[in-house]
């Protein structure tokens, strides 16, 4: 007899993407400048650690807030005790004006259509356990985030299908590309629930356009379907364009008191913006009281703590710091971003050109040694073990088209980066070499494959067992 679930056995999480495999390879020889110079840089983890001094020193300034205390008292009982699953009440006014700070405070959120949760993560989930049915789809454009494999499908049995998204057009939202998808879902006789977009792309990086947006709103409006829009980068947009949020457009065109209006679902965390994955806050804002009073039950299956929530609580209704605080963050991600980009071109390689996100979403397809997937595989691996680099190979975002990688900037130091970049350029520089080497012994009309002699002591270790561990 089976004892154990077919969902604890199941190999649905999406745990051996090379994305997550990428992240084990770095685990077991990490990159330190003293301990370990020569170990793998983590570059795979969009993580921002470019402003921890910043909360730092506001929590040096209100040592109440992280003290349990209120006004000098202690509040240690009351926080102990407090759980109710609808949240503590002054956390979400401060955080439904903090998004609206992040937009401009061009539109305003009703805290009472929020719901808290543990994370986006927890978020994206449990919108899906709300909007859909075992076996029902969610459209979703291509290059997209790997965890949406296991947080949209694996416990709630819903299914996506990608939107092709394709680099000729900067991976641009098109209509012939939504109509495509949705037609693949009917053939795959899969009931289509909604499109989810992330707005800044992760891993793009770029921000969705006016004209995207709208597109996106006619379109789930024609069908009769919900839009989910994650927007978790939402506070890293560092260059123009702006970033326009579904709500702006939402409310531009009118569409307020139509149905689309309730079918309409925001996804947000403080992991990216405030660089606080560890804290685990996330929202879901919906203008449907049914999702939200559904949401806020299911929400108990993830809670925030209420030490986090009174501690953030505190920090977000501080005006003064928020409104520093993001000006200051963007400057930096920027500069870094700035580093990045002019670091690998100087190395030959370029990026989509992005104004957002943790991460550049680079372009290496002129180092593959043919136009595949597996030529893909072959030169993430040589960055893993060869050149020290955890990046993410564009296959484990499901892109259509071989050779773009996402490389992460903001969770290291500027001279882990810089080593990163230099690192890099020796790669494609013996690369050359090893090409040069390649083309005079074919001219001397010799077989040797003088490529495969240059990386002959990498050997492929990451074997399969290796990835079952
Ligand atoms: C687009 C997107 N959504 C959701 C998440 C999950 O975030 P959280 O840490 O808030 O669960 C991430 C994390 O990388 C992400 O990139």
């Amino acid at each position: 007899m089976k004892l154990l679930s077919e969902k604890a056995t199941c190999n649905s999480h999406g745990q051996d993407s090379s994305y997550f495999l990428g992240w084990q390879e770095y685990e077991k020889n990490p990159y330190d400048e003293i301990q370990n110079p020569k170990g793998i840089i983590q570059m795979g983890l969009a993580e921002n650690q470019l402003s921890f001094d910043l909360l730092e020193s506001w929590l040096g300034q209100n040592p109440d807030a992280a003290g349990f205390k209120r006004n000098g008292e202690s509040i240690f009982r009351e926080l102990a005790l407090f759980q109710d699953y609808h949240g503590l009440p002054a956390f979400k006014n401060a955080l439904v004006q903090f998004m609206a700070e992040i937009r401009g405070n061009k539109v305003t959120f009703d805290s009472n259509n929020l719901v808290l949760t543990a994370g986006a993560t927890s978020a994206n989930e449990t919108l899906m356990f709300c909007l859909a049915d075992r076996g029902d789809a969610f459209l979703l454009p291509t290059p997209y985030y790997p965890g949406f494999d296991r947080d949209l499908k694996w416990r709630t049995g819903a299914e996506i299908v990608p939107i092709q998204c394709k680099s000729s057009n900067g991976f641009r939202i098109t209509k012939s590309a939504l109509e495509e998808a949705y037609k693949e879902a009917k053939n795959r006789n899969l009931r289509v629930k909604g499109v989810l977009v992330t707005n800044p792309s992760n891993p793009l990086g770029t921000t969705l356009t006016r004209n995207e947006l709208e597109l996106l709103l006619s379109f789930v409006d024609t069908k009769g379907i919900h839009l989910i829009s994650d927007e978790i980068y939402s506070g890293t947009v560092f260059n123009s364009p702006n970033f326009v949020s579904v709500m702006e457009v939402l409310i531009e065109k009118n569409y307020m008191y139509t149905e689309v209006w309730d079918r309409v679902h925001i996804v947000y965390s403080l992991s990216k913006d405030l660089g606080l994955p560890g804290f685990r806050v996330g929202a879901i804002y919906s203008n449907d009281d049914v999702v939200v009073s559904a949401a806020t039950k299911m929400s108990s299956f993830g809670l925030i703590s209420s030490q986090t929530q009174y501690l953030l609580s505190a920090m977000l209704s501080d005006k003064k710091f928020t409104k520093k605080y993001v000006s200051e963050n963007q400057k930096r991600l920027k500069k870094r971003h700035a580093m990045m980009v002019r670091g690998l071109q100087s190395a030959g390689i370029s990026c989509l050109e992005s104004n957002a996100g943790l991460f550049c979403w680079v372009d290496m397809r002129h180092l593959l040694s043919s136009n595949t997937f597996e030529a893909e595989i072959e030169l993430w691996k040589k960055i893993v073990y060869e050149v020290g680099l955890n990046i993410s190979p564009g296959s484990s975002c499901h892109c259509t088209e071989p050779g773009w990688f996402r490389a992460c900037f903001a969770n290291m130091s500027e001279d882990t980066l810089n080593l990163a970049i230099q690192r890099i350029k020796n790669f494609v520089n013996s690369s050359a070499i090893s090409t040069q080497a390649h083309s005079n012994q074919t001219n001397q009309n010799t077989n040797t494959n003088t490529k495969k002699k240059l990386f002959s002591k990498w050997g492929f270790r990451l074997s399969f067992n290796d990835r079952e561990r």
